[in-house]
């Protein structure tokens, strides 16, 4: 059997903010090693404070590394230029953040098309075939012309997955996606993701404080005094 690529590797990944004094440097991952194969899900745990989103942030290029290597699909986020940044941030990576962030006065249809635009996507047919089906996937196309508003808390969250998911992503990154849910909703969100892990072969990084969405994954690690330590 051929092996599976390695579609993730971070090696010995630092960052540091600057302190609320404005000089000092407060050190926030000390040096993460993570090496994570095409279509796996993984869960990272830890306290309020220890870095997760930190470390999401980077892994998605939102923002830089100080110092270490993040390699995502074969390319090192620290050597690529703005516009490939840009590139990546839109067409390798689904974000999925604790509020879903849907644009209020744009429709259901609307929001799942945005991510579509940069490329011209939005009226070509095959894109437009994929968000009908995966909002069909979700159970929400009888709402595709309803506003945020109109929506429950779990039925947004299922709209900002399709929206993660539209362009077809190699990697979904999921920050706390079921932290703003209660228990139900947030068991249904969590079970969407894991099949939608393996429908899509999306490989899946979900932050979360729940130890129950993290023993769904293939593997955890926990966020721990700046390094990530795996998990059973
Ligand atoms: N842009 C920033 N500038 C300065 N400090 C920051 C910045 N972003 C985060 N921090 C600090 O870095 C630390 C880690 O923050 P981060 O948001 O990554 O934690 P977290 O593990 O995601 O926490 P939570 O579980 O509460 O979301 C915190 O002490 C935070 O105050
Ligand atoms: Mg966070």
């Amino acid at each position: 059997m051929p092996d599976i690529p390695e579609i993730l590797i971070l090696d010995d990944v630092h960052k540091s903010y600057t302190g609320s004094d404005g000089v000092k440097r407060r050190e926030i991952l000390t040096g993460i090693n993570l090496r994570i194969n095409a279509g796996q899900s993984i869960a990272i745990l830890g306290p309020s404070g220890s870095g997760k989103s930190t470390l999401l942030n980077l892994i998605g290029a939102l923002d830089k590394a100080d110092s270490g290597r993040i390699t995502l699909d074969g390319q090192c986020l620290g050597e690529a230029n703005e516009k490939e940044l840009t590139h990546f941030r839109s067409n390798k990576i689904g974000f999925i953040f604790q509020q879903h962030h849907l644009l209020p006065q744009c429709t259901v249809w609307e929001n799942i098309l945005i991510p579509t635009i940069p490329a011209g996507l939005n009226k070509d047919p095959v894109t437009l075939e994929r968000a009908r089906r995966l909002l069909n996937r979700v159970a929400l196309d009888d709402h595709r012309q309803k506003r945020p508003g109109q929506l429950s808390g779990g039925e947004c969250q299922r709209v900002a997955v399709v929206r993660a998911l539209v362009n077809r992503p190699l990697l979904l990154l999921a920050d706390e996606p079921t932290g703003a849910l209660d228990e139900d909703t947030a068991t249904s969100i969590g079970d969407l993701l894991i099949e939608l892990n393996k429908e899509e072969s999306v490989t899946l990084i979900t932050v979360t404080h729940s130890v129950e969405l993290a023993h769904r994954m293939s593997r955890t690690y926990k966020l721990h005094n700046g390094t990530l330590e795996a998990g059973q």
